[in-house]
C-alpha cells in the first residue's frame, strides 16, 4: 500500500530576484514497509521535501497524499494535519526540537500519552527504546545536560515511540559515530519490517545508502526518477 505520494511538487522560496527554486516538480512514492533513502548534496532540496511531507512547509504547488488522504493539492486541503502528524507520523529533524523543560524520558513518553497510551505502558515503551539506543542511563537528565549525539538519539526514540505509519528522518545519523549510526539504521529497518512503516531517510552521505530498498537521487531540486 502506498503511504506517501508526492506528485509534481514545487517549492519556490522568496520572490523576484531573491527567488530560490528549491523543489521542481518532484515525484516520490513510498509503500508500507519500505525503507527509502533520499540522497543529494547540500542545498538540493532534501529538507524542503521532508518538511513539506510533514506539512510544516507550504509547497508552491503540486500534490501530497498521506495514507490515502490528500493533504495538499495546490494548497492545503483542510484536513487536520496536527492530528495526522500526532497519530501517524514520526519525524527526526536536523535540529532535534526536544522540549527543554522535560527530561529525556518525558520527551519520549509525551507523544504516547498524547495518543492515549497509559502512563505505565508509555514509560516501559520509552525506556525500552532508550535502552536500545544506549541512553537509558540519561533518562532523568534534561536535553541541555546531554551531548549532541545523545540528543539525536532521544529524538530518534521519540520519533519511533508511537510506531508511526510514516517516519521521516533528516540526516538521522549525522551526529553519531559509525557504530551508533548502524544501530539507528537497524532500528529504522526493524520499524519498517515489523510495523509496515514507510520510512524516508535523508542523507548527503553516499556511504549511508546500503541496506535501503530504494534510493531517490535529488540534485538542484529535481528528483531523478
Ligand atoms: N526558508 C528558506 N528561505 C529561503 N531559501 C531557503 C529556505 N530553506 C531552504 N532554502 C533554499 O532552498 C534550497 C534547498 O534547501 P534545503 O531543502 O534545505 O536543501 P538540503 O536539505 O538538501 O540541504 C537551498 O538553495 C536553500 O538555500
Ligand atoms: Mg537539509
Amino acid at each position: 500500500m502506498e503511504v506517501v505520494r508526492v506528485e509534481n511538487l514545487t517549492k519556490i522560496y522568496g520572490r523576484g530576484d531573491a527567488q530560490t527554486l528549491a523543489l521542481i516538480e518532484a515525484n516520490l512514492s513510498v509503500q508500507s514497509g519500505e525503507l527509502v533513502a533520499l540522497l543529494g548534496p547540500s542545498g538540493s532540496g532534501k529538507t524542503t521535501l521532508l518538511t513539506s511531507i510533514c506539512c510544516i512547509n507550504e509547497p508552491t504547488n503540486g500534490r501530497i497524499e498521506l495514507d490515502g488522504v490528500p493533504v495538499f493539492n495546490d494548497g492545503w486541503t483542510g484536513i487536520d494535519v496536527r492530528a495526522l502528524r500526532r497519530q501517524k507520523m514520526g519525524v527526526i529533524f536536523q535540529s532535534y526540537n526536544l522540549i527543554p523543560f522535560l527530561t529525556v524520558l518525558e520527551n519520549v513518553e509525551l507523544i504516547l500519552t498524547l495518543n492515549d497510551v497509559s502512563r505505565e505502558e508509555a514509560q516501559s515503551r520509552a525506556m525500552e527504546l532508550l535502552e536500545y539506543l544506549e541512553i537509558a542511563h540519561r533518562w532523568h537528565h534534561y536535553p541541555s545536560e546531554v551531548s549532541g549525539g545523545e540528543q539525536q538519539r532521544v529524538a530518534i526514540a521519540r520519533a519511533l515511540a508511537n510506531r508511526p505509519k510514516v517516519l521521516l528522518a533528516d540526516e538521522p545519523t549525522a551526529a553519531l559515530d559509525t557504530e551508533r549510526g548502524k544501530i539507528v539504521m537497524g532500528l529504522l529497518r526493524k520499524l519498517s519490517r515489523e510495523t509496515g512503516a514507510a520510512v524516508v531517510v535523508v542523507t548527503h552521505d553516499v556511504r549511508m545508502v546500503e541496506g535501503f530498498d530504494r534510493v531517490y537521487h535529488i540534485a538542484d531540486g529535481r528528483i531523478q526518477n
